[in-house]
């Protein structure tokens, strides 16, 4: 039995639908019909998505009359790059795709931030869907038009806001992710929970059991609770001009964690997981939110499989790391800080060196 859930990202007349379900890739075709979709398009993906859900994304596409080629990219955070980007862009011009094409990014946050970039560059802009396959992308990256590739110098500092037309969102895509990327998805959900909403955290702790298994009605639900608040945020302020920064809770400790470590070391929500963590104790120790608030967090973290503990690197090198996240702003570094569950606040942190000696302690 199929399940269909309609959410909309209301940004006036670049609004869009998402729609959230299980049981409904077979309606892709029938989605974009709906949002009239350019009916010559290209399916954007890599191989091991290609093989779980290439096939059935082009019969959804071709029974709804679309004129569907495939582009195959590498997989991997390592491909992401504007030599990335460059591939899309030859196949596209080779297959003669113009103004009244689009695309459709098929798989995980790499390939929905290469995608919707190449989308925003082609001949000035045409159209892309999202249907992310990864539960990060699913309840974070797919929405908000976030686009981008890395530079050697950094994560993500290529880029454009484009939004997509369309979000595709079939949990069942989640059966085939393994449990390590499954987790990396739940620090975004856990996130959401701890910055915006106390009785979806709690709901999140209730629930672990039909998560962790992977239930479809629980997994709607939590996804289509997730894009909510990401959706709303986004419609509040959507180029970030100062709200939107709330959904990097955990991220600026986080993003240290794995510059420190290495990228590829730990995976993004793995790192997220700390940061909140790291996040939490610091909201505590400037009086934000109570001792319980930060048990809480941790325990939920550690609930989905997550880790909390930042690895050993010294004072210097996390305050070096974090003065270097693109979020810092003519050198002040504001971190995202939990007013007890459900809440948060933008904050500088006068003594972050204490701060980070005291949490820290090595
Ligand atoms: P990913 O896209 O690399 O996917 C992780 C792995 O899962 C890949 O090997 C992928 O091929 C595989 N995969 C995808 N779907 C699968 C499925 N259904 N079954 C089995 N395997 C599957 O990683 P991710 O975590 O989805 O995304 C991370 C990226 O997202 C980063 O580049 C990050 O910068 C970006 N991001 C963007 C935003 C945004 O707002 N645009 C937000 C958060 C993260
Ligand atoms: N993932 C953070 C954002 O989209 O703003």
């Amino acid at each position: 039995m199929s399940m269909l859930q309609h959410l909309l990202v209301g940004l006036g007349d670049r609004a869009y639908p998402i729609w959230i379900g299980h049981g409904i890739f077979d309606r892709l075709g029938e989605a974009l019909t709906a949002v009239t979709f350019p009916r010559k398009l290209a399916i954007v993906t890599n191989p091991l998505v290609a093989r779980h859900y290439g096939e059935a994304a082009q019969r959804a596409l071709d029974r709804s009359g679309f004129q569907v080629s495939t582009i195959v990219i590498p997989d991997g955070e390592e491909h992401k790059t504007l030599a990335g980007v460059q591939k899309i862009l030859d196949a596209l011009i080779e297959q003669e795709f113009d103004r009244s094409s689009g695309l459709v990014a098929l798989g995980g946050g790499v390939i929905g931030d290469m995608v919707g970039f190449a989308a925003a560059i082609f001949l000035r802009g045409i159209p892309f869907a999202q249907v992310p396959t990864t539960l990060l992308a699913q309840v974070d990256s797919s929405i908000g038009g976030k686009t981008a590739v890395n530079h050697p110098l950094g994560k993500n500092l290529i880029g454009a806001f484009y939004q997509p037309r369309h979000v595709h969102i079939d949990v069942d895509t989640l059966s085939t992710l393994t449990a390590g990327e499954f987790a990396a998805g739940m620090a975004e959900v856990v996130k959401y929970g701890g910055i915006c909403d106390r009785h979806f955290f709690e709901q999140l702790a209730e629930q672990r059991e039909k998560l962790m298994r992977r239930d479809p009605a629980a997994l709607v639900r939590m996804v289509k609770r997730s894009c909510q608040i990401k959706a709303n945020v986004v419609e509040i302020d959507e180029k970030e001009s100062s709200f939107r920064a709330i959904l990097n809770f955990g991220h600026t400790f986080g993003h240290a964690v794995e510059a420190l470590s290495g990228y590829g070391c730990y995976r993004h929500g793995e790192a997220v997981a700390i940061g909140m963590a790291f996040a939490a104790e610091l909201s505590c120790r400037h009086g934000l939110c109570s001792s319980q608030d930060v048990v809480a967090i941790r325990e939920l973290l550690v609930a989905f499989d997550l880790p909390v503990d930042p690895p050993a690197f010294s004072v210097k090198d996390y305050r070096q790391a974090m003065q270097r996240d693109k979020k810092v702003r003519e050198g002040v570094l504001r971190f995202v800080l939990n007013r007890g569950i459900g809440d948060c606040v933008m904050q500088e942190v006068a003594d972050l060196e204490e701060a980070l000696r005291d949490i820290l302690a090595f």
